[in-house]
Parts: structure tokens; C-alpha cells; sequence
């Protein structure tokens, strides 16, 4: 089984290190493993031609096919977004938009999902913007095998978080399994 994860985040902080250690997790159990940093990539925004909605292919030229490929081949997906403003941060939301000639047919339905969100406020922020995150798995019918939201400011945070890190590896593992 393959899992691939999604880093939502503009920085190397606690988004990828809460991914990066559901990797782990998963990889205990025999998974091959991938994370993917949407910072790194030309992701261009959807620009609302509605093509996809006949084609169900997207007609942008940047690195989104590639990663529609890896989504499509990957057993499982974990994605992670930093809280921004109760929401995913706008290269998560670049993402899900992107993901939209998938929406309305069957080749997300049932793909397991977990998701992972930390926060510098509060945990009523964090609430919020992951009740906004769930909706990607929600729409396009994915079954969510677990999503962890904390609350930390400091990039270095979730990495000395051992009760978080142990949270995120168990994820990984139900994710895997
Ligand atoms: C533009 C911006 C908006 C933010 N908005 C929120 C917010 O609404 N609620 C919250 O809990 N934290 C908010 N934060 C704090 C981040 O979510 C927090 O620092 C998080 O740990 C960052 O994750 P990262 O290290 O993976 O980038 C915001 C940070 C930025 C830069």
C-alpha cells in the first residue's frame, strides 16, 4: 500500500512534522511513503473554466498532473494545513480547488484520508478551520480514518511534542491498516 501526504504549509514547522511522523506510522506497517510539499511545486490557481466538469481533466499546464497521478495511485492520503484564519493556508486551498475534476465522480470515493492542522491560537480556531478542511474529504466522498488538530505557534513545536508525535505515528498505523 502507498500512502502520500500533502504539506499545506509554506515552511518546514509543525505541518511537516506532524505529516512526516504519520508517515513513520505507516511505514511501520509496510507502506511505501511520499510526502509532497506544495511550496515546492508550480501550482497554478484554477481559474474557474469549468472545463473539467465535461472533461474531467484539468487543461492548466504546471506540476498538477504529476500529483494527480501520485493522489490517484496512492492508497491513502494524509494531508496536512497550518490554521490560517480558520481555514487551510491558500497553497492547501490552491490544492483542493485544483483537485476539482475528481469531485463529482468515483475515483476519490471510499480512498482513505487522514488530516492533520496545528494552530498557534486556539483549540475553538483549530475547530474551525478543520471543520473547513473536512469539507475536500466530505465532497469528494473519502473515508477519513482520523484527523489531529494542536494547538502550537513555534515552528519547532510539534517535533518535541512526544504525546503529539506518538499521536500522529498511531495515525499513521490506523491509516496503514
Ligand atoms: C497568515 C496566518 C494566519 C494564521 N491564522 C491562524 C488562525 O486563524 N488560528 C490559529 O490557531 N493559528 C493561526 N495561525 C498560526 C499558525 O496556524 C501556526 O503558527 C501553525 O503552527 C503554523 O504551522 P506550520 O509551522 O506548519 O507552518 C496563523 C498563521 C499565519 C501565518
Amino acid at each position: 500500500m502507498k500512502a502520500l501526504a500533502i504539506c499545506g504549509s509554506p515552511r518546514k514547522g509543525n505541518t511537516e512534522a506532524m505529516l512526516k511522523r504519520v508517515l513513520d506510522g505507516a511505514k511501520s506497517k509496510g507502506a511505501g511513503i511520499e510526502l509532497i510539499r506544495l511550496i515546492d511545486k508550480n501550482i497554478l490557481e484554477c481559474d474557474g473554466c469549468s472545463g473539467c466538469e465535461g472533461t474531467k481533466s484539468c487543461r492548466i499546464s504546471d506540476e498538477m498532473p504529476q500529483i494527480y497521478a501520485k493522489v490517484m495511485d496512492a492508497d491513502a492520503l494524509v494531508l496536512g494545513s497550518p490554521n490560517y484564519f480558520n481555514n487551510v493556508s491558500s497553497l492547501m486551498k490552491k490544492f483542493i480547488d485544483r483537485m476539482n475534476p475528481y469531485w463529482q465522480d468515483k475515483r476519490l470515493q471510499g480512498k482513505k484520508v487522514a488530516l492533520v492542522m496545528p494552530g498557534g491560537y486556539s483549540k475553538e480556531s483549530i475547530e474551525k478551520g478543520m471543520r473547513a478542511f473536512e469539507e475536500f474529504p466530505r465532497i469528494c466522498k473519502m473515508q477519513v480514518v482520523g484527523k489531529i488538530g494542536e494547538v502550537l505557534e513555534n515552528p519547532n513545536e510539534a517535533r518535541s511534542n512526544e504525546k503529539l508525535m506518538k499521536q500522529c505515528f498511531e495515525l499513521g498505523e490506523k491509516l496503514a491498516g
